[in-house]
This record gives C-alpha cells, structure tokens and sequence, in this order.
C-alpha cells in the first residue's frame, strides 16, 4: 500500500530527475530567433497588414506601439520569468508556484490547442499558394480581373478535400520539427529560417517603396487621421498585439523555460517585442502601398483577405510578379511554420511533463484530437454548414459557422483572460519582487522594475479588463 505521501516523493523525485535532463537553448541567439519566430507569424504578415489599412493606418499603428509597450512587453516578461523561475510547461509553472491557479495554466493550453488547429489550415493554405506560384499555371490566366482572384481563394477554401489534405501536410511538417527537440529541431530551423525572413522581407519591401505611385500608399498607411482614433481602433490594436507577440497562452512560459539562468530575460523580452513589430511594420510597408496604389482606397477594408486575393493580383499586375509572389508565400510559410511548432512545442511539454509520456506519444496523442478540431474549420469555410453556439452581452446567443466561433472564442476570450490571468498572478499572488529577482538572476538589474511592477500589477489588467468588456460584452470582434 503506497499512502499519498510517498506517492508525491517518487513522483517528485521523478520530476527531478527529467528537470535534470531538462532541454535548454543551446545559445542566447538561438532562444530569441526561436521566441521570435514563435511571434513572428501568420499575425504580423497576414493579418497585420490588413488592419493597418482597415483600421486608418496612423491611428492604428499609434495605439499599436503604446500596446506592445506597456502592455505586451511587461506581460511577456511575466511569462518568461514564471518560465524560468520553475522550467515547467505552462500548467505545471502554475502548479508549482499556486496550486489554486493550474486553470491558468489550462487556460493557456486550451487555447493553444484551439489555435494550433486552425493555424494549420491558414498554413496548409499558405503551402497551397507555394505550390501554385511554383507550377505558374493558375494565375496566368486571370489578367487583371480581380474577380477572378477572389472567386479562386474562395472555391480552394470551400473544397472538402485539398485544404485538408495541405493542412494536413503543414502539421506533419510541424510534427517532424518539434518530435527532434528543442535545441536540435526547433532552435536549429529557427536561426536558418528567421534571418532569412528578414532579408526576403527587406527585398520585398525595397521594392515595393520604389514602385511608381507608392508615395501614396505610403502616406495613406502613415498619416495619423485624428478622426480615427476610436474603441475599434484600440481593442483591434490590443488583440492584435497579444495575438503577434505569442503572449497570453503561456508560449513565453514554456520557452522561458528552456533560457539558462545566465541569460538577460529583460534584454531578450524586448529583443523579441522589436523584431516583432519590425516584422510586422515591414510586412505593412511592403504590402499596403502596393495594395494602395494597384488596388485603390477601396480595397483597403478587406483586411485578412490581403494575402490570398488582393496580393495574388496586384503580383500578376507587376514585373516579375510570379516570382515577387512566390517569394512573398515562402515567407508567409517560414513565419507561419516556426509559430506553428512554437504552438506544438508548448502543447508537448505539458503532456511530456505532467503526465510522462515520450514527445513522440504525446505529439500523436495531441495531433489525433487536434485533426479533427482543424477538419471542423477547414470544411465550415464553405464545404460544409456547420454551426455553433456563441455569446455576448449585446446579441446574446448566435449561431456562426465553426471557423468564426474558434476564432473569437482565442481571440476575443481566451488570450486576453490568458494574459489577464498572467498579470494577476505575477502582481498579486507569486509576486513582482519574485518575479523581478527571478528576471535579475543572471545579475543584470532591471534599474525600471517599480515602472514594470506597477503595468503588470494595475495598467495591464486595467486595459484587458475594458478590452473584454468591448468583446464579451459588447459583442465587438477582434479579428
Ligand atoms: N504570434 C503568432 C503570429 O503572429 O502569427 C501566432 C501565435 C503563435 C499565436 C504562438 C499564439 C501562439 F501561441
């Protein structure tokens, strides 16, 4: 007869011995390019872009700076440091420190599984395109007619097979990267695949700018209209800054987690926010314009459907446009893939810690359910009607296709309650004097930490807390 307490000694000490053997980047670089291709993704060259334009440029990207200032990066360094300070996947972190807030930690992966399964769709899609651009056949024939994109995109979304069978592929990919490990698959892919986002970007971008007319489309997505400042505005920007940086799900807690005790979190917290943004700057400034000036103001509110219907166009439309977008779906596919494993890594740490299984076990125990969430949200893109509950305040009860609930129920709910979640318990439960002298461990002070403490601790839940007031309650979207 085995009583509880001994029990809880062999399952510590069996712990203790896989934290021995636990996983760390092999390099400083290595874990900011990792954390960095995990926030660098579909959100900042997909979405990004497109709410920039639909949210009046400017104004837009204002709100957006001050966010990511005082609220994304202050709320990533609380994840790092809850990472670092117990190296445990995002349940177990929680476990440890307070037992009473695992949910956090729940929170953050069911988020995580929900988000992965349609980040494999968006994926899959992305592969598509590849794959077209790379045949040449499609979109020769559509000349300027921007119908015809369109209609494209939406017949190849609407089939029940091929956007499955693509998602299908991407996730494997995925799969294939995370089952080799931390140092040796995902911190090895991420140093060969971020610096080389970061070039193709810059071409694009170089060229885009000297395009005739692009003055233009450069002042349209700059020019800060006073008018445009509103709710909309700011619950856009916020969603879309926790969504970009990969804060709010517990991302930054497992990756914190794998960062030796020498390391600089504080540096590398802002390293991650500044590639991030500038990715995501780079990718409005290589998109918008061209959109502007060959699309018109009009096609400024089309938000998401940049990538796979205004983008495709405006390509045909330029000199060696199948190559400019070619490489434009390659980088979409580099982004997407190393926040994709980022997602799958986070997910595996939790069943490989908590529950013992082999990363192999437990990435198939995780991918069986997964397939079938993503099947769900690949065929209610038209193959198939299938609707589900969903509530606000203001509507009440609604019945919307599939894709749409999984998309506001991550981002209109779960990411900022996340984040919400991760403020109040590094503010008032574990504590800022833990957490800064866990982000001081490598002896580097953070001579602004009162500053830090006091977003986390009031400015932070403050704007999550009115940010789902405009979501749950009064039924606005942040997608
Ligand atoms: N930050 C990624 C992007 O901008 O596409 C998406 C993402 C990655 C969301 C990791 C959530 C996550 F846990």
């Amino acid at each position: 007869c085995v009583d509880l307490g001994e029990l809880r000694v062999i399952k510590k000490g069996r712990i203790l011995k896989m934290e021995h053997k636990r996983s760390q980047w092999a390099s400083n670089i290595g874990f900011i390019l990792a954390a960095a291709g995990s926030a660098v993704g579909l959100g900042n060259i997909w979405k990004f872009p497109g709410k920039v334009a639909a949210g009046g440029g400017g104004a837009f990207l204002i709100c957006y700076a001050l966010i990511v200032l005082f609220v994304g990066f202050p709320v990533m360094l609380a994840e790092l440091s809850i990472g670092r300070s117990t190296q445990k996947n995002v349940v177990g972190a929680f476990r440890r420190l307070n037992p009473r807030w695992s949910f956090a930690g729940g929170i953050g992966v069911l988020t995580l599984f929900v988000i992965m399964s349609y980040y494999s769709v968006v994926g899959g899609w992305v592969m598509k395109y590849i794959a077209v651009y790379l045949t040449g056949a499609d979109f020769s024939a559509f000349g300027n007619d921007s119908s015809r994109f369109s209609a494209y995109f939406a017949d190849f979304i609407s089939r029940p097979a091929e956007p499955l069978l693509w998602g299908a592929a991407f996730l494997l990919l995925c799969i294939y990267v995370v089952v080799r490990g931390v140092s040796e698959g995902i911190e090895r892919v991420s140093k060969f695949l971020m610096p080389g986002l970061f070039v193709l970007l810059t071409g694009i971008v170089v060229y885009a700018v000297t395009l005739d007319g692009a003055a233009e489309g450069l002042k349209y997505m700059l020019a800060v209209d006073p008018a445009k400042f509103n709710s909309g505005t700011v619950v856009a920007a916020l969603g879309q800054a926790f969504f970009s940086l990969s804060v709010g799900m517990g991302i930054m807690v497992t990756y914190g987690s794998y960062v030796p005790r020498t390391e600089n979190l504080a540096k590398s917290a802002g390293c991650i926010c500044i590639l991030d943004s500038l990715v995501a700057l780079l990718s409005g400034l290589a998109i918008v314009p061209v959109v502007y000036i060959t699309a018109g103001p009009e096609a400024m509110g089309m938000g998401g459907g940049f990538a796979f219907m205004a983008l495709p166009e405006v390509f045909s439309r330029l000199p060696g446009g199948v190559f400019f977008g070619f490489a434009f779906f390659l980088l979409l596919f580099v982004a997407a893939l190393t926040s994709a494993i980022s997602i799958l890594e986070s997910c595996i740490a939790w069943l490989t810690e908590e529950f013992g299984f082999a990363r192999l076990k437990a990435t198939l125990l995780l991918v069986i359910p997964m397939s079938f969430l993503s099947a769900g949200y690949s065929l209610s893109q038209g193959a198939m009607d299938i609707k589900l509950p969903w509530f606000d305040f203001t509507n009440g009860v609604q019945y919307l296709p599939m894709n749409a609930v999984m998309e506001k129920f991550t981002d209109n709910l779960m990411i900022p309650l996340g984040a919400l979640c991760f403020c109040l318990f590094v503010g008032w439960v574990w504590g800022t004097d833990n957490a800064s002298k866990e982000i001081e461990a490598s002896g580097h002070s953070m001579a602004w930490k009162r500053l830090w403490a006091f977003l986390v601790k009031f400015l932070a839940p403050a704007v999550i807390i009115v940010i789902l007031y405009f979501t749950v309650g009064r039924g606005q979207g942040l997608s």
